[in-house]
């Protein structure tokens, strides 16, 4: 099969378009002809090598957190499944990743994917999807609720609008001044434009904040939360935990594999509550130049999906 690999951590251009040998799939796993897969933050930064003190990359490395395609055969054991089944995977970091033609994945890691939703829609709720449901869980959103959502014209940021709003928060999201129409359309009750406007000058006694994006915005994110408020943060860099000092409850939302939330995002999709967000698709041997333009912040509105 052919699929994207490096062998060290740098640029996207140590990725190439190699020939590896099918994989087979063993006890209770399924193999999966995939169509494609997302490309996550989380994918560059590690190529790069950020995060080489968190994973411990076995090298050489084929990418990608996630994928969707058809199940091509089962191995023993395996009872959820069969032949011809479409699912979402969930592809583990020190595992082969989602960009490749095929995967053999362990069926706790696979989820189906519901009539209505292509195998694109699918990957760009499967990681996005997984850390949206997780945030919200250890968020523990209620209506009513005043929640603000960083970065709600991203991935995992449209997503939690639209999970918050579901739940019947009143939900405010930050973006750039050109998505606010977008992220009010995903069911934002306001959106503040980060390149026009100061979120803590204009918000307060919030009840939950979602920080993803860490630094300066973690930092001001405090101010806008009332008195037992709860900031969510689910960003790769440190913070610096003020909670204390503000009277705020902080919490890291720990994003794992974890297959109950995978099938909730697909439940909420598959009855049309929630919305699938495909910023782009490009082939999959342009793995190198989608992770420039994520790596660059040129990705809004959604995931960039690669099809192979
Ligand atoms: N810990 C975990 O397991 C985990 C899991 C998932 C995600 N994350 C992290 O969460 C973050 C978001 O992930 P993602 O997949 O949603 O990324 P993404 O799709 O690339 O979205 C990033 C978004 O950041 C927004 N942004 C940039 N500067 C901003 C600012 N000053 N204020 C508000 N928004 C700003 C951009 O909004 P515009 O498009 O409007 O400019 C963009 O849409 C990443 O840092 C990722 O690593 C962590």
């Amino acid at each position: 099969m052919k699929a994207i690999q490096y062998s060290e951590h740098g640029p996207a251009e140590v990725m190439h378009c190699v020939d590896l040998p099918d994989p087979v799939a063993g006890p209770r796993q399924v193999l999966v002809k995939l169509e494609a897969a997302s490309v996550t933050p989380f994918d560059w930064k590690l190529r790069a090598g950020y995060l080489k003190s968190h994973f411990t990359l076995p090298m050489p490395s084929v990418p990608g957190r996630d994928g969707g395609g058809t199940v091509t055969a089962v191995g023993e054991g395996t009872s959820e499944f069969g032949i011809g089944d479409r699912v979402a995977v969930m592809a583990g970091v020190f595992a082969q990743g989602g960009y490749a033609e095929m995967i053999a994945v362990d069926e706790k890691n696979a989820v189906k994917i519901p009539d209505n939703l292509s195998t694109v829609e699918a990957v760009a709720l499967t990681n996005a999807g997984l850390s949206a449901w997780i945030a919200v869980r250890t968020a523990e959103v209620k209506s009513g609720d005043k929640v603000l959502v960083h970065a709600g014209a991203g991935a995992v940021g449209g997503l939690l609008v639209q999970l918050c709003h579901h739940l019947g928060a009143r939900v405010t999201a930050t973006c750039r001044s050109t998505n606010r129409d977008y992220v009010l359309g995903l069911g934002a009750d306001q959106a503040i434009a980060y390149d026009q406007e100061d979120f803590s000058e204009l918000l307060k006694e919030q009840d939950i904040v979602f920080d993803l994006m860490g630094g300066d915005i973690h930092d001001k994110s405090y101010k806008v939360l009332k008195k037992g408020g709860h900031l969510v943060w689910l960003v790769a860099d440190p913070i610096r935990d003020r909670g204390a000092e503000f009277g705020v409850k902080v919490t890291r939302a720990m994003v794992t594999d974890d297959k109950s939330a995978l099938q909730a995002m697909m439940e909420l999709a598959g009855a049309g509550v929630i919305k699938p967000q495909v910023a782009r698709t490009m082939p999959l041997f342009e793995a190198a130049e989608a992770h420039r333009l994520v790596e660059k912040g040129a990705i809004s509105r959604g995931r960039l999906i690669l099809v192979m």
